[in-house]
């Protein structure tokens, strides 16, 4: 078969290797790398790659691409992220430079409190080019897919709003959007000493969220001044007696057991982790729930890091994101989580591709799409401007890519959105 499409002189291709299965611990420091490599691609996916030329993929309908030596990855996958949300919240920024914690900013009716007003008061089209910004940022940095996730609303409308915004840029934008309900995301001050009142009104959104195929996952915010773990294990098993698949936002700050829960209900991952204990190591050694660690978070919160080195010790299977939000991770550069989890997270290069890509993929249960380069997968990669990957993880807090495809289609040429204008069909 002939490719539509045929990258060649590649200095070097990665992707994780061909597995089913989320890669755990040790494995996730074995990659394939070659050098010298071309690339074809027919109808959108991934159809053969390889050492050499690839002139036996060539007619006369190939485009044909000289990667000029550079590096080629699967695009890259960010798992977490509270993309569509109104506003942001740089007037509490020095309050949190001087040392007040999250958390007694958040009890004082700022954080989250304070998106959540700005995202209610927001008009529909304004948080759609908001939202449409930080895309478009994402993508120029070599992310293909991301996770989405309502909870700016706290209330059916705004969650609806949020959720349905996200939808049409799912289908109007490049980016991949799997999403996410996170009704519970924080407690309304109206509701103190009324909890169960709140959780029974956040379950009761989701029949219209199903319905209306608004989101695929359901997340909480299991932490101290958020969510206990009886409240979490109602949501999350209200969500998924409905259908639902789930998430969880655990041991940010403190270990209440949100991540054994996660375990127990078979969650697609368990995020934050800082604080995890063994009881939670012990839970995802033993389940395919991943651990996703958001080191942006950590180095923004002038937190803990994640313990990713004993969680491969112990055979996890880890994946990295932005958590890109207004408060705690205030940045769309998904390259700079990566340069963290090389100098804070002590991963390897090889690691954190697996981490970025493949388990990324698994933790959103879209691994057998995007995550890796194989044949029938979806041609989803990025040209970095670099001689390899170490290079993109040692030159920090700066975008290497050059170029970004998606399903086969240039959409970032030398970082700038090309598919705009041009051609405004999607994926
Ligand atoms: O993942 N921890 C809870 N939620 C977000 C922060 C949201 C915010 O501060 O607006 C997080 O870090
Ligand atoms: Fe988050």
């Amino acid at each position: 078969m002939k490719a539509d499409l045929l990258v060649h002189n590649i200095g070097v291709l990665i992707t994780p290797p061909d597995v089913t299965h989320p890669i755990r611990g040790k494995a996730m420091d074995k990659i394939i790398e070659i050098e010298n490599a071309y690339l074809a691609v027919k109808d959108g996916r991934f159809l053969a790659h390889g050492k050499g030329q690839g002139k036996a993929f060539i007619d006369e309908r190939t485009r044909v691409v000289d990667a000029g030596g550079k590096l080629v990855t699967p695009g890259l996958v960010d798992s977490h992220t509270h993309v569509v949300h109104g506003g942001s919240r740089e007037f509490e920024f020095e309050q949190k430079m001087r040392g007040v914690p999250y958390l007694d900013i958040l009890k004082s009716g700022g954080g989250i409190h304070a998106s959540v007003k700005m995202t209610r008061e927001m008009q529909d089209d304004v948080l759609y080019a908001q939202s449409k910004k930080s895309l478009d940022k994402m993508l120029a940095f070599g992310v293909t897919t991301v996770e989405g996730k309502s909870g700016y609303g706290l209330e059916r409308d705004t969650e609806i709003k949020q959720l349905t915004v996200q939808k049409q840029l799912d289908e109007n934008h490049p980016v991949d959007i799997v999403s996410t309900f996170l009704g519970a995301h924080a407690l309304p001050k109206a509701y103190e000493g009324n909890r169960d009142v709140f959780l029974d009104a956040i379950i009761a959104i989701l029949p219209e969220v199903k319905e209306k195929s608004l989101a695929e996952f359901v997340d909480i915010f299991c932490e101290d001044g958020a969510f206990s773990v009886e409240e979490s294990r109602r949501m999350l098993e209200a969500a998924q007696a409905q259908g639902f698949k789930l998430k969880i936002h655990a041991d940010e700050v403190v270990a209440l057991g949100g991540t054994p829960l996660a375990a127990e209900l078979g969650a697609y991952s368990a995020d934050h982790l800082m604080a995890i204990d063994d009881d939670g190591l012990r839970a995802l050694a033993t389940h395919d729930t991943i651990a996703n660690v958001l080191p942006s978070t950590s180095f923004n919160l002038r937190s803990e890091y994640a313990p990713v080195r004993t969680m491969i010790e112990r055979n996890l299977a880890v994946a990295i994101s932005s958590d890109y939000n207004p408060g705690s991770s205030p940045s769309e550069n998904y390259q700079f989580a990566l340069n963290l989890a090389a100098i804070h997270l002590r991963l390897s290069p090889n690691e954190i591709l697996t981490a970025a890509t493949h388990n990324a993929a698994w933790s959103i249960d879209r691994a057998d799409r995007v995550g890796r380069i194989a044949p029938g997968l979806q041609a989803d990669f990025v040209i970095f401007d670099a001689p390899n990957w170490p290079y993109v993880l040692y030159h920090f807090a700066i975008n290497h890519t050059q170029d970004v495809y998606k399903n086969g289609r240039l959409v970032i040429q030398n970082q700038q959105p090309i598919w705009e204008g041009t051609n405004h069909e999607t994926d």
